[in-house]
């Protein structure tokens, strides 16, 4: 039988043998180039050295939600956080939480900067491929199983930016000014999630404000919220550089200053000696650190020493497989006109692929750029991976870069079938000016689409891009940034070996002005952009699209298969406080295909909320004729709305309506529980 010691217990202890410098040094970092296995400081985004006297292991943090980051080299670039969210699949999102946890590990991380959760509330947001889309509900699925997977290692998740960072525009001053009931109903639940159903061992808060006030510097919000109301116990890091004051912070509830603060550890020490800073906040801080790393296996299970684990190639054919499948389960086939896909085109057909991301040898339309960027110098282009499959099938495939209209539609006129790979560049620092293609990507589209009536246009974006050419195409499909298994993953979907599995986490929208977040006020904000004003509350997203009775061009939740899925046989039922739903899905069609039924609920108008909101989903694989029976429960706090009065969530007596489809906008099953 082995004994645990309780990590608090074990931080206790610790702390009791420190001074005040053994302290201070454990709650902020020192340049990254002093990291043993940095090479001239990449690597890492952040480092905290050992304390050899106390054996306390050094912490080195690193950014991870696509994959393990900051220039390390031989990790596998996964596909973007929005591409994971688009797979509904939860078990999926934890065998990729492993996988970076494991690969962390052997890199000498302890510390994974991610997942990053924040609601797709603006769609020209520069890190919407970072986060999991608009949904809280799904945005909490993915979050937990994430974590889940990456705390199966001696390795610290961190959720992140708290509590809310909604663009990247002027994002180290602008005050993200919203109503309390669009905090706790919107933006804060994949943190509460992640700290309650996760154990999550850190948490970021953000660099902008949050009504007025810093969020790394706000005590309603770190110290009540997270540490009274949440219990959280773990460690809350700030965002890089977003600590103004030390002092200030850590009275909130922040304990560890990154990337560097000689600042910090001096303000900290003449606080104490002035009696601003009390002993008991720093040991509370300290214990925090060392809580997280003692529950998280970093004292027990350091990683293995090795020379150059830099350089070291930690990336395995399983996680690459994990890659693959998330990829895969990830892209959504948005649009297919006569069943142009699959490509079934018969021997010696030629297939013309145009575009840049679909022959370019780099990297650079994997991933999105920032700290989340993952180097994938072996990434598969499309290009190679087409051309070999299509000589499988004794096809050609011919290429033209897209650059140029003319030499694009002259490719697609000699070829049976055009593919062509459109792509956006989001980047963390920046928003985009709008929601077109850019490069005159749309003009390639038409000039192709006009040549060649069977084109399929593939797009490598962040998130929603207008489709203005969209009845001139006959198929459309959303592969996302697709990590370094790009090519064999779009080869796949395309030929009809793989399902395009994916479902939208996020809500495309007809125009730049026809969506929630239209207003200057709203997005980039008011005052030049300082003031970012969510007048939409609680109707983000479909919400607000369906409050506003206003036509997306693609709606949440919406995806085609390469088969057909009946719903049929609803049943409620209520079992204590616990409501169950029952339905069966049939595959009717004559191929092999994946579905995701959707759960959603419409509450009674006195608890004025928007006309649905997700409450369950279940991903589905069948065979043809298969069916298979769904059972979802629905959680208590689905049937909630925060209470402004009383500051907690609360039901409102009534008909709640359930509804079962296929998308937001397709539901096929109507039934209803009182509460
Ligand atoms: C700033 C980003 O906002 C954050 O997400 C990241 O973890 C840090 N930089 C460290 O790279």
């Amino acid at each position: 039988m082995s004994k645990t010691v309780r990590p608090t217990v074990r931080a206790s202890k610790l702390l009791a043998a420190m001074s005040t410098s053994d302290k201070l040094a454990l709650l902020t970092g020192v340049d990254t180039t002093a990291a043993p296995y940095a090479d001239g400081g990449a690597g890492y985004a952040g480092y905290v050295p050992p304390n050899p006297r106390l054996c306390i292991p050094a912490l080195t943090l690193n950014d991870g939600p696509a994959g393990v980051a900051d220039g390390q080299l031989g990790t596998t670039a996964f596909p973007a956080p929005i591409a994971q969210a688009a797979t509904w699949d939860p078990g999926l999102e934890q065998s990729l939480g492993a996988a970076i946890g494991w690969e962390a590990w052997q890199k000498g991380i302890d510390v994974l900067l991610g997942p990053n959760v924040n609601i797709a509330r603006v769609p020209e947001n520069g890190r919407n491929f970072e986060a999991f889309g608009e949904d809280p509900f799904l945005s909490s699925a993915m979050a937990v199983a994430d974590i889940d997977g990456i705390q199966q290692n001696p390795v610290i998740a961190t959720v992140k930016h708290y509590p809310v960072n909604s663009e990247e525009t002027n994002r180290y001053s602008i005050s993200e000014n919203l109503d309390e009931r669009t905090l706790r109903e919107i933006y804060l639940p994949p943190f509460v999630a992640a700290v309650k159903d996760a154990k999550v061992g850190a948490v970021m808060c953000a660099y902008g404000l949050v009504n007025i006030v810093y969020s790394c510097q706000d005590a309603n919000l770190m110290g009540t919220v997270l540490r009274k109301e949440l219990r959280f116990g773990g460690i809350v890091v700030s965002d890089w550089n977003a600590t103004r004051s030390a002092p200030a912070s850590a009275a909130a509830g922040l304990d560890l200053v990154m990337p560097t603060s000689a600042n910090a550890v001096t303000t900290l020490a003449a606080g104490i000696e002035a009696g601003t800073v009390t002993p008991q906040l720093i040991d509370q801080m300290v214990t925090h650190v060392l809580t997280s790393m003692f529950r998280l296996g970093l004292f027990d299970h350091p990683p293995p020493p090795r020379q150059n684990v830099y350089l070291a190639h930690v990336s395995t054919p399983a996680d690459e497989g994990v890659a693959l499948q998330v990829a895969e389960e990830g892209t959504v086939l948005l649009k297919n006109a006569g069943n142009t896909l699959p490509l079934h085109l018969g021997a010696h057909k030629t297939i013309a692929v145009v575009g840049a991301p679909a022959g370019a040898a780099t990297s650079a339309f994997v991933g999105g750029g920032g700290s989340a960027y993952v180097t994938a110098p072996n990434a598969i282009t499309p290009l190679q991976a087409l051309t070999t499959r299509a000589a499988k099938a004794k096809d050609d495939v011919t290429y033209a870069d897209g650059t140029d209209p003319a030499a694009a539609a002259a490719v697609a006129a000699s070829a049976d079938v055009a593919v062509v790979f459109a792509y956006d560049q989001e980047r963390e620092g920046y928003d985009r000016a709008d929601l077109e293609l850019p490069a005159g990507q749309d003009q390639v589209i038409e000039a192709v689409a006009k040549a060649n009536p069977h084109t399929i246009v593939v797009l490598d974006t962040g998130g929603p891009v207008l489709m203005p050419w969209l009845d001139q195409v006959a198929g459309v499909v959303e592969a996302w940034y697709p990590g370094e298994e790009d090519g064999t993953a779009i080869a796949a979907v395309l030929f009809g070996d793989a399902e395009p599995g994916g479902r939208l986490p996020q809500t495309f929208p007809t125009s730049d002005t026809a969506l929630p977040t239209s207003s200057p006020d709203q997005w980039p904000g008011a005052d030049d952009a300082q003031d970012a004003i969510f007048s939409e509350g609680i109707d983000v997203g479909y919400r607000w699209y369906d409050a506003t009775k206003t036509a997306p061009l693609f709606p949440f939740g919406f995806g085609l298969s390469y088969t057909r899925f009946r719903y049929r046989h609803l049943k409620v039922k209520t079992v204590g406080s616990n409501v169950t739903v029952k339905f069966t899905v049939e595959n009717d069609g004559r191929r092999a295909g994946t579905d995701v039924p959707q759960l959603y609920l419409d509450d009674p108008a006195a608890a004025h909320e928007p006309p649905k909101q997700l409450a369950g989903f279940q991903r589905v694989d069948l065979q043809p004729d298969e069916t298979t029976t769904v059972m979802l429960t629905i959680p208590k706090r689905s049937f909630a709305y925060w209470n402004t009065t009383t500051h907690a969530w609360t039901v409102a007596p009534g008909l709640y309506r359930i509804l079962v489809g296929s998308s937001s906008r397709d539901i096929r099953l109507r039934g209803f529980v009182r509460r």
